[in-house]
């Protein structure tokens, strides 16, 4: 995710706008984030979660500015690494999954920051509700009840990536108080372009 970040700079100052244009954006947890109410069929993530998990993910970004045309099996693919912790730690406790029906309609996942700028704080690495389970307030309660777990837990922050497109992803991340930085200014630059 982090590399996809500096990739985009550096086309944007190319010139070749047409590459989406991704942010890195942060939440300050300095003041307390209120309990939920936890919607029906919300429990933790589960390591045995990919099938379900790599459906979700093949659902909700078809069709979105995100989806690049990706196979199941691809999704499969991507399930499977998040679930391995290889966009970093799984944070077991703050993620959640909402089950309706047998599948997944909605998954919150927090790792431990593994991008190349490597903060070592909570990262929101996926946010994503199945279409005929959206706009049913699944990823706010997930999103808030995360901020929720990591604000208690006396967490400084919360970071996430989003393409600037995504008006819906980037709705919900204002909403609650998420804003864009330029993480040069931020974090120890460790980039390598
Ligand atoms: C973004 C996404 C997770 C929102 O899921 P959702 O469960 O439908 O969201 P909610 O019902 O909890 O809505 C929360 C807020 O998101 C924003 N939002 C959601 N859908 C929106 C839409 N179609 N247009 C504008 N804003 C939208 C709103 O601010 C909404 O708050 P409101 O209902 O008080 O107006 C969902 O659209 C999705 O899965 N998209 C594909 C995956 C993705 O892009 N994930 C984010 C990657 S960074």
């Amino acid at each position: 995710m982090g590399l996809e970040v500096i990739d985009v700079e550096v086309y944007r100052y190319a010139g070749l706008m047409s590459a989406p244009v991704r942010d890195w954006m942060t939440l300050r947890l300095n003041a307390p984030v209120d309990s939920p109410h936890e919607p029906i069929g919300t429990r933790a993530p589960r390591a045995s979660d990919v099938e379900g998990f790599a459906n979700l993910m093949w659902n909700a970004y078809r069709g979105t500015v995100d989806d690049g045309g990706e196979s199941l099996e691809d999704a499969r693919g991507e399930a499977s690494k998040t679930l391995d912790g290889g966009y970093g730690a799984i944070d077991w406790e703050a993620s959640c999954v909402v089950e309706r029906g047998g599948e997944l309609a909605a998954a919150t996942i927090v790792v431990r920051d593994a991008t190349k700028w490597a903060t070592g704080e909570a990262f929101i690495a996926f946010s994503m509700t199945s279409p005929k389970w959206k706009r049913q307030g699944l990823a706010r309660a997930g999103m808030v009840r995360a901020l929720g777990v990591l604000s208690r837990r006396g967490e400084p922050r919360a970071h996430l990536v989003v393409t600037r497109e995504n008006r819906p992803a980037v709705a919900l991340y204002e909403s609650l108080g998420f804003e864009r930085i330029d993480l040069k200014q931020c974090v120890p630059w460790k980039g390598t372009t």
